[in-house]
């Protein structure tokens, strides 16, 4: 079975993990830039990829490739160095070259309004606890709506709340306490409701939706407390989210983790019909694995005997505690892999929301290397991405309405806490985490084996 001729092929990015130029142009600093680091050892994000500086080179690789969607996001503060206030019209410019430039050689923008980047002037007020965030945040929207709107009409609202905000430590660089955490929850939900809103308010024909990142909760064993586990972790970890964005409400699970764990949310008085009036017109997803949880029985043990790098954060007492899926194999970073978790992802999605689906992230993340004569065997990530690709085409047979798939990464890019040395990219960033080298960008041959694949609309069986 090929893929449909209208299917959308992409490739992913997001602006702090690509583009560098981290002070320029009146650009301000984001959570990103100032977040303590765990490794110093590893690469920041202050030039990346530096693809501020070489957007037009890799567009027109994107191209060569022969992806119709690029997706990249905007970073909040080049549009507004201090989250609100006055706009830096250099940041507008700047993404407006980039749009230019994709639409020169017929690639769509899809564009996340935020990725993991909230400018750090608004963290200084308390972030995503004050809801003078959810009013910056609308202004911001409505201005690159504003400005981009008739040229962009696929949007994407705030990347993975659910990760951002289960691993935050990770991504933030701090621990959020409980109560707030879910009170930044409701505020990242409403704000996302704002941007469904405004988009359809202001961008003729602009088609928007949410995107979080799913992962399928498997029980470790057919135990009815193991399964009782997977219930709330699949709630708590994926359906609280896609359930406000699609339904405008709070699943009785998630009420009932919140209950027990005592956490109120303090609703404001427009936040009622605004859930209940906008919805989104598609569902972006990003899957990497499948989690597997157990019922915990022994406190003393609750952070003992996780080595799984994906399920290491999962531990909550009285609810799910990760563990290791024995059936499933793990890449180089320790991330289980499981094609066949994403037809099951996509069917369970697609059963629910009765949306159109597109996948805007999915990949290996793995330490690839060049050689003398400057290419990059990465037959592991091509064969990683075939089989989702594969389950991909077996969930479209079973009646899953998924429009497109736009994979990460487009080129090479900091990983979120493992540096340059995870690469994701089809093209290859030449630079260490410490030496900038040129920065030169090589077509790995897994790129050829995508731009083949998008030519033919079917999964080539040659490697290279
Ligand atoms: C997704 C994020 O959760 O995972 C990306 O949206 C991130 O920003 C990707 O890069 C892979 O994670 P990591 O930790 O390998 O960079």
């Amino acid at each position: 079975m090929n893929f449909q001729k209208t299917f959308l092929w992409g490739a992913s990015i997001s602006a702090h993990q690509t583009e560098g130029a981290y002070k320029s142009d009146g650009k301000g600093l984001t959570v990103q830039d100032t977040r303590p680091r765990d490794n110093h050892e590893i690469a920041d994000f202050t030039i990346a990829s530096d693809h501020y500086h070489h957007y037009k080179k890799d567009i027109k690789l994107l191209a060569e490739l022969g992806v119709e969607i690029f997706r990249f996001s905007i970073s909040w503060a080049r549009i507004f160095p201090l989250g609100s206030g006055a706009v830096n019209q250099s940041g507008i410019d700047h993404y407006q070259k980039v749009i230019d430039e994709c639409l020169r050689y017929n690639i769509q923008p899809m564009i996340t309004l935020n990725h993991f980047d909230l400018p750090q002037a608004l963290e200084d007020i308390g972030g995503w606890s004050n809801r003078e965030t959810i009013t910056a945040f609308k202004n911001y929207a409505k201005t690159v709506f504003k400005a981009y709107g008739n040229q962009v009409k696929y949007w994407l609202t705030i990347n993975e709340p659910n990760v951002m905000l289960l691993v935050d430590q990770k991504i933030l660089g701090k621990q959020i306490p409980l109560q707030e955490k879910y009170q930044q929850f409701h505020h990242l939900m409403i704000a996302e409701k704002y941007a469904f809103k405004l988009c359809h308010e202001l961008v003729e024909n602009g088609q928007i939706g949410p995107v979080p990142n799913i992962s399928l909760v498997y029980p470790a064993t057919s135990k009815p407390l193991d399964n009782q586990a997977a219930l709330y972790f699949n709630s708590v970890r994926n359906w609280a989210y896609l359930d406000f964005s699609c339904f405008g409400r709070y699943n009785t699970v998630f009420k009932d983790y919140l209950k027990q764990k005592d956490i109120s949310i303090t609703f404001a008085a427009e936040d009622e019909a605004l859930m209940k009036e906008n919805f989104p017109d598609f569902v972006a997803m990003n899957f990497y694995t499948t989690m597997t949880v157990e019922k915990p029985t022994d406190k003393n043990k609750m952070s003992e005997g996780i080595n799984d790098q994906q399920s290491e954060d999962i531990m909550d007492w009285g609810f799910y505690k990760g563990v290791t899926n024995p059936h499933l194999k793990k890449n180089q970073f320790n991330w289980t892999i499981d094609p066949e978790g994403l037809k099951t992802t996509l069917q369970t999605l697609y059963d629910r929301y009765h949306l159109p689906i597109i996948i805007t992230e999915n990949g290996l993340g793995a330490k690839d290397q060049l050689t003398e004569n400057g290419k990059i065997h990465d037959d592991y990530r091509i064969d990683y991405l075939s089989q989702h690709l594969e389950q991909c085409l077996n969930a479209i047979q079973s009646g899953v309405d998924l429009f497109g798939y736009s994979p990460w990464s487009a080129i090479d890019l900091i990983s979120v806490h493992e540096g340059i040395s995870k690469r994701y990219g089809f093209i290859y960033v030449d630079r260490t985490e410490k030496e900038l080298k040129q920065l030169k960008r090589y077509k790995k041959d897994s790129f050829f084996w995508y731009q083949k694949l998008i030519q033919t609309n079917k999964i080539p069986l040659e490697r290279r």
